[in-house]
């Protein structure tokens, strides 16, 4: 059967000879979440991996493939496991967010994780959606073009996946939870890693440090991840330059620039040319951090890895020793140098149309029009208990002045069985207050703590904007969306002015994006179109802020027939 139907494809490709033809195939993956003992920084801990790996393994798929994950739960947690800008068209139960799509895979249970990967290509990742888990479950989740269709670039000679992340050596699910349970700050990593090393900045990781081996002259593509929970980072490689040409997942216009930028949740893969003195070169990540340094800690040492010149002599390679010491860190830009990274951001352009298999829809005009503050707020301390927020309360994040709070059954299930009581459909469009966001305030700090969405048709035209408030201080939230990319349109500072700011919009090369960073003390503005039924979680990546309630859902209903019908859940759901 499978052979009749492939061979089929075949002589339809053939007598079509065109450049979308491949054959899809299915990749299936098999596996167990388990207990494993990782050292690092000399500490050794039991932490939560796919299959005893850490950081957890890459996934290739080819654009058009189906993919089919068994996970199976060993460990005494709930997991749920999310596949991060995957656009999960009408296959909205494997997306993975607890308590929005699914209820988590209890100890001892399977869920088998079934979707297409369609109309994208680049690199995104996977992570588990549920607590803090992701500090520890996470991994690369790469897409290539389809066979008969090229990248918008030349070839590169290979790729590296370089997966940035935080390292703490207690046990991370502590860490939010004593967070949680005071209302205060939280303790911060003790290491920033590339690919679940600290590097040899780092105490006990010296040897450990990952090597990247290049020939001269030749160009790579590297595949960088900010899969870190809570710190945007800096990216780049002593003396070279990179060129940016895919951001989540989608292809960009070639950007030159000596480092780069990505909020958690975002994606960036950039060409690299080995054209210097053959030697070892810096990588490294260190954290972009626009708030103050007072309220917000971060690790301040950067994670390293070593661009590694092979020199081929005669007929065989032998690594080169010509330099003993590095040399210098790549050269970025201040901590806070909110102004770089606004031009770095601000540089991104959609690549507008290449090979024939992709296109760009930017909605021009707008059927739903949403402001959307996002900021901090506070929260009541339980009677009788001592909370280390300002004020003695607890501290919140909220969307338009709603702290989320998780629902008891996911939304999607409430949604599809219309089971009443589990959410509202009141989540406000415009602030509830109009005040000056960015100025200074005197009010309440008290959010609304509800289970609140937004019901969209299908097939609208939808505008936010996010808005940062100064309330408690500016932050750069990193806002992601599931189940679709939004274009963003739009970025600027202070206060967004409905009347003016719209009409330096870019709708003809917005970048199309899963994740976008808010700029501090500023505004964003993003557009999409309604195509994927389904509920779609929104929330902060970073993840303190999304455990504060930083976060809220968008239903989107079935538009008519199938193709545009969510099917229904698959009979191993996991239970509630
Ligand atoms: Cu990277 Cu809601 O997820
Ligand atoms: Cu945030």
């Amino acid at each position: 059967m499978f052979l009749a139907k492939s061979a089929l494809l075949i002589l339809v490709c053939f007598f079509l000879s065109n450049a979308i033809c491949a054959i899809a195939a299915t990749v299936n993956l098999d596996w167990k979440i388990e207990y494993t003992n990782v050292t690092r920084l000399c500490h050794t801990k039991s932490l939560i991996s796919v299959n005893g790996q850490f950081p957890g393994p890459t996934v290739y798929v080819t654009e058009g493939d189906t993919v089919i994950v068994n996970v199976t739960n060993l460990v005494s947690n709930n997991v749920t496991i999310h596949w991060h800008g995957v656009r999960q068209l009408l296959s909205a139960w494997a997306d993975g967010p607890v308590y929005i799509t699914q209820c988590p895979i209890q100890t001892g249970h399977s869920y088998v994780h079934r979707f297409q990967v369609t109309g994208q290509r680049g690199t995104l990742f996977w992570h588990a959606h549920i607590s803090w888990l992701r500090a520890t479950l996470y991994g690369a989740f790469i897409i290539l073009p389809k066979q008969s269709a090229s990248y918008p670039f030349s070839t590169p000679t290979t790729d590296f996946p370089i997966v940035l992340g935080e390292w703490w050596n207690s046990n991370v699910e502590d860490v939010i939870a004593e967070a949680l349970a005071t209302g205060g700050g939280y303790n911060i990593s003790d290491a920033l890693t590339i690919n679940g090393q600290p590097g040899n900045l780092y105490d006990c990781s010296q040897q450990d440090t990952p090597t990247f081996n290049v020939t001269q002259g030749k160009t790579y593509l590297l595949r960088v991840i900010n899969a870190a929970v809570n710190f945007q980072l800096y990216f780049g490689v002593t003396g070279h330059n990179l060129t940016v040409v895919e951001a989540d997942a989608e292809y960009t216009k070639p950007y030159n620039t000596p480092y780069i930028v990505l909020a958690p949740g975002q994606t960036t893969n950039v060409l690299l040319t080995a054209n210097q003195t053959a030697g070892q070169y810096y990588m490294a990540a260190s954290v972009f951090s626009p708030a103050p340094i007072g309220p917000v800690p971060f690790p301040q040492t950067a994670t390293t890895a070593i661009l590694n010149y092979v020199v081929s002599k005669s007929n065989r390679s032998s690594t080169s020793n010509a330099t003993t010491s590095l040399g210098p860190l790549p050269t970025f830009p201040a901590y806070n140098d909110l102004q770089s990274v606004e031009t770095f951001y601000r540089a991104l352009r959609s690549q507008s149309y290449s090979k024939g298999y992709y296109y760009m829809d930017v909605p021009q005009a707008v059927d739903e029009d949403l402001l959307f503050t996002v900021g901090y707020s506070l929260q009541p301390c339980p009677q009788g208990e001592q909370c280390r927020g300002p004020l003695g309360e607890r501290l919140s994040a909220n969307i338009n002045n709603v702290t989320f709070a998780d629902p008891s059954i996911s939304i999607l299930q409430a949604y599809y069985n219309q089971i009443n009581g589990v959410y509202e459909t009141d989540f406000p469009e415009q602030p509830l207050i109009d005040f000056d966001y960015t100025g200074s305030y005197n009010g309440g700090m008290q959010s609304i703590l509800g289970t609140k969405v937004k019901v969209l048709n299908f097939n609208e035209t939808v505008q936010m904007v996010f808005q940062d408030t100064s309330l408690l201080f500016f932050e750069s939230h990193p806002i992601h969306l599931h189940g679709q990319n939004f274009y963003e349109v739009g970025r600027g500072s202070g206060n967004y002015n409905p009347s003016t700011d719209p009409l330096s919009f870019n709708l003809n090369d917005p970048p199309s994006r899963n994740t976008v960073s808010i700029p501090s003390g500023g505004w964003a503005a993003v557009r999409f179109r309604t195509t994927n039924p389904g509920v779609w979680y929104m929330h902060c990546h970073i993840d303190l802020h999304n455990s504060w309630g930083m976060a809220m859902a968008f239903i989107v209903k079935n538009g008519n027939g199938t193709s545009q019908t969510l099917p229904a859940p698959p009979a191993d759901l996991p239970p509630c």
